[in-house]
């Protein structure tokens, strides 16, 4: 619903090009990645495969009903579906899934009451995954970040900052550098235990935009 209306007011995003001295950086990093992203048609996966591309990464959006039959391309994988989506997907390509990195960018939300969480206390959906996918190198991102930020590259003011957690080093720093190579900020946040937090946020934004409080364009920014 929450969903619907997001992208009801938002379709497509526009995005602003990377400068050349981000093109020269992100080369040099050598770190041209392939994405597939389920949920590659929603406003989430759109607007993460605009900041990716920009950044110079490939991207391959799989929509439901391509879902079931896809075939995961590239090393990272990006899961920007609703979180009952999720079991589906991870029982369907748990194979193709081992050693790759996934990122987990779903807001759990109990879509009965609008009022809680669906994952148990304490944990996370990024925990949960990363459970039932013990091979795979599971990253929360994307979560506290509105699909329009994403798009806008700004937060009011600010450069939109797209917090990372996971237990993989080189997986969150694949991840900054093709973020940061397509124009907006990243931050490393720490551990996959930080996802409870940021799924904390993610949640409590969406509750105040849900709310009419602040705008489906707006959200926390962060000043450094
Ligand atoms: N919207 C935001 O600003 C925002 C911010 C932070 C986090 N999130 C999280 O991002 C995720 C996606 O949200 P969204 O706003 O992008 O939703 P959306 O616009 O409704 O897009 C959902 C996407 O998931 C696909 N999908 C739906 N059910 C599926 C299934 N059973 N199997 C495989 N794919 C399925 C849809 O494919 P079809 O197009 O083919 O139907 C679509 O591509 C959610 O977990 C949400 O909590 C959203």
């Amino acid at each position: 619903m929450i969903q619907d209306l997001i992208r009801r007011l938002f379709g497509r995003p526009t995005n602003k090009a990377m400068t050349p001295e981000q093109r020269t950086t992100h080369k040099e990093n050598n770190t041209m990645t392939t994405y597939t992203i389920f949920g590659g048609t929603g406003s989430m996966g759109t607007a993460i495969s605009g900041v990716l591309t920009k950044g110079g990464a490939t991207t391959v959006a799989v929509s439901a009903e391509e879902a079931p039959t896809a075939t995961i391309e590239g090393d990272v994988v990006i899961l920007a579906v609703p979180y009952p989506a999720v079991d589906e997907i991870i029982a369907t390509h748990r194979e193709a899934l081992a050693g790759k990195i996934v990122i987990d960018i779903t807001n759990p939300l109990n879509f009965e009451t609008f009022d809680e969480l669906v994952v148990p206390a304490g944990s996370s959906a990024a925990a949960e995954i990363q459970a039932k996918l013990p091979e795979s190198k599971v990253l929360k991102a994307f979560n506290t970040t509105f699909a329009a930020t994403l798009s806008s590259g700004k937060v009011g003011d600010l450069t939109t900052t797209v917090l990372v957690a996971g237990d993989d080093e080189a997986a969150k720093k694949t991840l900054i550098d093709d973020v940061t190579a397509g124009g907006l900020d990243a931050l490393d946040a720490g551990s996959l235990k930080r996802a409870h937090e940021l799924e904390a946020v993610g949640f409590l934004q969406l509750t105040l935009a849900a709310s009419e409080k602040i705008g489906w364009t707006g959200g926390f920014g962060l000043v450094k």
